[in-house]
């Protein structure tokens, strides 16, 4: 049993294999959270003793011994307007205006299995490991009831949240705050690590102290964002990647979100976590209930690298619905960065018939193939081949591609409209306009209202009628531009509140039918490259173009960023052309797969444009690519070395679960004339075992390396006393290190 409830000490006590949380039915019913951490046993209690704190109110019952106050014990889920000044999880509205949240306990019941979330992706039960605590508070005058569910996996160390509010009054309720979560960590000196960035820059870790005060993180974007990804990390002051106390919390949504860190005035730290408040208001009539996104709590006690491993296997195997998302994905060759707009059918019949050479399973036809789009300001919503560019319709194309023996891909973007097509001619309402106002452009286009059920039908059927009618193997599903001008005429005026969240449930809606109808198509997610790469949608594609930016020293920062919560199988990742479309930079070819290795592989190149000696390296590169793929997939990932070291090299490397394989990845960033030797400890090893050791340098002028030879070494001296790498020269040199166990 994984729940753990002690009737006489009034605790709930979740446990995993390494971690502990515990909460306590405490006095009034209040219901604090008394730990979350490395596993014990226990009731926790006694950690937090009540203290009489000026200018901290105490509930009525017990104003007599005035040492309690809500605003300083820690709180399960706290509430607003009752004596509680830190962050909120939860704001309701009477009728009559009074507002706040006062939740006391009710019942609470242990299930088994994972539970589910009305119109929202959660977390499945893959091993039947899963159990669900429920746990139903009330709050009798506003006349609501919050049931806080918990899913707790044992054997990943991972705990879901969510919770889901019920109007029990007899009058309307207006919800202006509903968090998934709340998580008080009374004691600790914690640093906040976060994910910000901004279009072709996605997901630039940053590791700062907790203060004093609020840190907030989040998106009013309706999309979860280039610029602040919704998963934070709260680690020990000292906390390494290989050892400390850390806390993850990352939400499984895609729209508008918002986490808030708070150190109050006893140094205690409240994180509270969910969808962004500000403009939020939910509608519940009476009976009526209101699910919040779920959040993933996990917390590991050794350092970074397992937490990130944690959140990888819990996203690969128990989130995504997808069956793609344990399997091999095919090797793809995407047009994109080859032609843009400008292309034929002989043309990309002939990009495919080089990639199929080139050893590519699959062949990407990305944006200008319908309407009569020519660039990027008109035809979104046309979704009918572009004669003039594609004479004879899809069916020729696909049939050469088919022909060739690739599988065939298209991309679409199906939640967004031009001004300038027949789709927006036929129904200008569709798109989020303030009536009155012109409508803010994004890349020339506007945005669809997708919490209108005729609209997100529309997309259901457009994109299922591709599917049905042309052989498609894989779908690029892209989104590009924010969300502006929030108004929705098919909504009530006092609900407008409810339109950004009703976007978000309108694409899972969309999603959830076209995966479950067509699960033998490869989606990969997009957001004019990671603006919308989150939990949410991971749930539905089991790989995400990672970014816009496909320069391989920037994808360094990009991918490790990402790393942090997502597995590399989740990053979509191609070679692409040296100079660098993005940055100019020129890069060695090696590097540039090296790194796209560290992620979905594939090229975004004209292979026209190649030599003879780069075809070669390429049918080496994918080749050596095979080789190690389910290894790359399946495998924990370890950062190697700090984010804050000034390293002139970046290097990852990827072990089996069994220990008998593994993959050491490394791009020097900064060569020097004279370095000092660039030395390495691995990671992840079996120290009993013996290895045999195979170092690969890509374009580097290197005399003493022995390249390709194999070497034996023990486990023990691989982690403990490491590698010196022979020197690499030259620009952004890189090297791979395999290393096989050797059967006993
Ligand atoms: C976005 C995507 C790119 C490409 C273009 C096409 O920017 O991120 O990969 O598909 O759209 O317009």
């Amino acid at each position: 049993m994984s729940i753990v409830y002690d009737a006489a000490a009034r605790t709930l006590t979740l446990n995993t294999r390494s971690s502990s949380y515990q909460m306590q039915i405490g006095p009034l019913g209040y219901l604090l959270h008394t730990y979350y951490g490395r596993r014990a046993e226990g009731d926790f209690g006694a950690l937090h003793l009540p203290k009489d704190v000026g200018f901290s109110p105490n509930p009525h019952e017990l104003a007599a011994g005035r040492g309690w106050s809500l605003d300083t014990m820690p709180q399960e889920f706290s509430g607003a307007n009752a004596g509680d000044f830190r962050l909120h999880s939860l704001k309701a509205e009477r009728e009559d205006g009074a507002w706040g949240a006062d939740l006391r306990y009710v019942r609470h019941e242990i299930l088994p299995g994972a539970y589910g979330l009305e119109g929202l992706p959660a977390a499945l039960d893959p091993d039947g490991e899963a159990e669900t605590l429920s746990v139903t508070l009330r709050d009798p005058a506003l006349g609501l009831e919050v049931e806080l569910l918990y899913g707790v996996y044992e054997s990943r160390d991972l705990i879901t949240r969510a919770a889901r509010i019920t109007n029990t009054g007899a009058g309307t309720l207006r919800l202006r705050k509903a968090a998934s979560a709340c998580l008080d960590l009374p004691f600790g000196d914690w640093d906040l690590i976060h994910f910000h960035g901004r279009h072709a820059m996605e997901r630039q870790p940053e590791r700062v102290p907790v203060l004093h005060g609020v840190q907030s993180i989040g998106s009013q974007r309706v999309e979860s964002s280039h610029q602040h990804n919704p998963f934070v990390i709260l680690c020990d002051r000292h906390a390494t990647q290989d050892s400390g106390d850390c806390y993850g919390l990352m939400l499984v949504y895609s729209g508008s979100h918002l986490t808030q860190i708070e150190r109050d005035q006893m140094d205690a730290v409240r994180v509270v976590t969910g969808i962004r408040d500000e403009d939020f208001t939910w509608t519940l009539g009476p009976g009526e209930r209101f699910d919040t996104p779920q959040a993933l709590l996990c917390f590991r006690h050794d350092g970074l690298n397992a937490l990130s491993q944690h959140y990888h296997r819990f996203l690969r195997e128990a989130l995504c619905r997808s069956r793609f998302s344990r399997a091999p994905r095919p090797v793809l060759l995407n047009n994109w960065e080859a032609t843009y707009f400008n292309f034929d059918r002989e043309k990309i019949l002939a990009i495919a018939k080089e990639a199929k050479e080139l050893g590519a399973e699959l062949f990407v036809l990305d944006d200008g193939w319908f309407g009569k789009r020519n660039d990027d300001r008109s035809s979104l919503g046309d979704w009918f081949v572009n004669e003039q560019k594609l004479a004879g319709g899809l069916e020729p194309l696909i049939r050469g591609v088919k022909d060739l023996g690739l599988q065939f891909g298209l991309w679409v973007e199906p939640e967004m409209v031009s001004e300038d097509s027949e789709l927006y001619r036929a129904h200008p309402d569709w798109a989020l306009t303030v009536p009155g106002r012109l409508p803010s452009l994004g890349r020339s286009q506007l945005a669809l209202d997708l919490s209108r059920p005729e609209v997100s039908e529309w997309i259901y059927q457009t994109v299922a009628g591709l599917l049905r009618r042309y052989e498609i193997d894989y779908i690029k599903w892209d989104i590009n531009r924010s969300l502006t001008d929030l108004y929705s005429p098919a909504l009530p005026a006092g609900q407008q509140g409810e339109l950004a969240h009703r976007c978000t449930l309108g694409i899972y809606r969309v999603l959830e039918r076209l995966t479950a109808e067509f699960p033998q198509v490869l989606f990969e997610g997009c957001a004019g490259g990671g603006g919308r790469f989150d939990a949410g949608m991971l749930a539905y594609f089991p790989q995400i173009w990672c970014s816009d930016d496909t320069d391989p020293i920037e994808r360094l920062t990009i991918q490790r960023g990402s790393s942090y919560g997502y597995p590399l199988s989740a990053m979509g990742a191609h070679v692409s052309a040296s100079p660098n479309h993005q940055t100019g930079r020129r890069t060695p070819l090696d590097t540039r797969a090296v790194v796209a290795m560290a992620g979905g592989f594939g090229y975004e190149l004209d292979p026209g444009k190649l030599s003879e000696e780069e075809k070669e390296r390429i049918r080496a590169q994918i080749a050596r690519f095979r080789r190690y793929a389910d290894l790359l997939r399946e495998g924990d990932y370890y950062r190697i070395g700090e984010e804050e070291d000034p390293a002139d090299y970046a290097a990852w490397q990827v072990v089996s679960r069994e220990r008998d394989e593994s993959l050491l990845s490394l791009v020097l960033t900064h060569p020097s004339a004279n370095p000092a030797p660039l030395h390495l400890r691995f990671r992840g090893l079996d120290p009993e075992a013996r290895y045999t050791l195979r170092l690969e340098l890509f374009d580097a002028y290197a005399p003493e390396a022995e390249i390709g030879e194999e070497r034996v070494y023990t486990g023990s001296a691989l982690l403990y006393a490491g590698f010196t790498f022979p020197r690499l020269f030259g620009d952004y040199p890189s090297a791979q290190i395999h290393l096989k166990k050797i059967a006993d």
